[in-house]
């Protein structure tokens, strides 16, 4: 049984929507970061890889035992279960996944440690032998599209009731085109949970934030117009009734409103598993 891998350490949050039947578990994951290299590479791509994956191996477990100035505050699992390569982590999520058999994989940005062909290439392979569903944004470290992840713009998956939606947020902004759609969407009524990378902080969860370096959220005080436009939109739009983020390395269970959680997850790299589910 994958659950009973020492590797993994499960959150689990939720959601009721009325009207919603039954109980539909999603399995979130954030921040796989994953670093490879194969026949394809380049020596100077395989050398990049070696130095990141070194890089991280001290830096996760930094991460996760809050010694770093801007992750104050945590105090997670962390041990030779998750001193392995980012691809045996990412292969251990997947497998969790397909014994677990969520309604979908959602997978909240860094998915990739960087943009490199051979980690693109893994990616896109590894997901499409996966034989659920899944939905992908973009992270800080990563293009705004790639090939059979995902695609620019939002994208949804709907379901009875309720949809999930993905919306990229990985510059600390959205696009003027992006917030149209997400409005639109919105305006449709459609509950929603939305996916995006980085989270926001609101009047109800910027003490939780705050805890963290302000590169790690969007604030509702933001110079950009669309970042706050965005900010606003999670926060008081009735259709939004969930937020699943990732990004801070660390994981803090906020809400935006009483009522309206935003679970930001941690390191996928070093175990961390999201499950939510919409009841
Ligand atoms: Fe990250």
């Amino acid at each position: 049984m994958m659950m009973d891998d020492n590797f993994f350490w499960f959150k689990r949050n939720g959601v009721r929507i009325p009207g919603v039947k039954g109980e539909h578990l999603f399995m979130h994951i954030t921040d796989t970061h994953v670093s490879t290299w194969d026949e394809g590479s380049s020596p100077e791509e395989r050398a990049e890889t070696e130095k990141q994956e070194t890089m991280w191996a001290s830096f996760k477990e930094k991460f996760a035992r809050g010694q770093l100035p801007f992750s104050v505050g945590n105090d997670e699992p962390y041990g030779d279960p998750q001193r392995i390569s980012t691809v045996e982590a990412f292969e251990k999520q997947l497998a969790l996944a397909e014994e677990l058999k969520p309604e979908a994989l959602l997978l909240s940005g860094d998915n990739l440690e960087r943009m490199h062909e051979a980690g693109a290439r893994y990616l896109k392979r590894k997901l499409a032998a996966y034989s659920g569903k899944f939905l992908c944004v973009p992270g800080n470290h990563e293009p705004k599209s790639m090939d059979g992840v995902y695609e620019t713009g939002v994208r949804k998956l709907d379901f009875d009731g309720f949809r999930i939606v993905a919306v990229d947020d990985s510059r600390k902004t959205v696009s003027r085109e992006d917030l149209d759609a997400l409005k639109a969407l919105c305006d449709e009524g459609t509950p929603m949970i939305v996916l995006c990378h980085i989270p926001v902080a609101t009047a109800n969860c910027k003490e939780e934030l705050h805890r963290v370096m302000d590169y790690f959220y969007i604030d509702a005080d933001a110079e950009d117009e669309n970042a706050r436009e965005f900010v606003a939109l999670l926060e008081k739009n009735d259709a939004v009734r969930a937020v699943l983020c990732g990004h801070v390395h660390g994981y803090h269970a906020t809400e935006l409103v009483p009522g309206k959680p935003q679970i930001i997850g941690s390191q996928g790299m070093a175990g961390a598993v999201d499950l939510f589910t919409v009841s």
